[in-house]
């Protein structure tokens, strides 16, 4: 046992990362199964690209009288969910996998879904349900990312801070304390 303590060796380390560069991000002491944390990220990444498109199409939709604070609201979600999405994706090609962007069951590998809304209020509570599905399975993947794969938990656990802002205002909007009242 050298003096270096528990990491017994800074040499043996770098001997074992340099062994196994080629597999980027991932060492041998990856504690998470790869393919479940790559099949998971692909799923989020669907999720957030469905959210992506369907917050796109209510910012162009967003018709009447309080429509104009509404619309910018759901054009900055989709600027930030667009950003989970390369997130993501990002962590997915440092765990020596490939995101799947196909546009081909996107709608299927996605945990929240893509509805229209036929008006206003329509839009904002198809988002709220959205935001809350996105929010249940994050939640469930960080509790299974745990300790066997910190960085990928971090990752979600910042997504999941957002996805709650997003929820919180979609139901201040319902709510009316983001100006005259939506509901009423
Ligand atoms: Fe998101
Ligand atoms: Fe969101």
């Amino acid at each position: 046992m050298s003096d270096t303590g528990f990491l017994s060796d800074i040499q043996t380390l770098r001997a074992r990362a340099r062994q196994h560069i080629e597999e980027g991000a991932v060492t041998s002491s990856y504690g998470a199964d790869r393919e479940t944390v790559l099949k998971l990220l692909n799923e989020a990444l669907a999720t957030e690209l469905v959210c992506t498109l369907r917050y796109r199409r209510h910012y162009f939709m967003a018709k009447g009288i309080h429509s104009q604070a509404v619309a910018d609201e759901f054009l900055e979600h989709s600027n930030e969910e667009q950003q989970h999405a390369d997130m993501i994706a990002e962590r997915i090609v440092q765990l020596g996998g490939e995101p799947n962007f196909s546009p081909e069951g996107l709608s299927t590998r996605s945990h929240a879904e893509y509805i229209e809304g036929a008006n206003l209020i329509d839009m904002i509570k198809e988002d709220l349900v959205a935001e809350r599905v996105a929010i249940e399975s994050y939640t469930e993947m960080i509790r299974y990312f745990g300790d066997k794969d910190p960085t990928t938990r971090r990752i979600m656990e910042n997504i999941l801070a957002v996805e709650e802002e997003h929820a919180d205002e979609l139901s201040d909007l319902l709510d009316g304390k983001n100006g005259e009242g939506m509901a009423h």
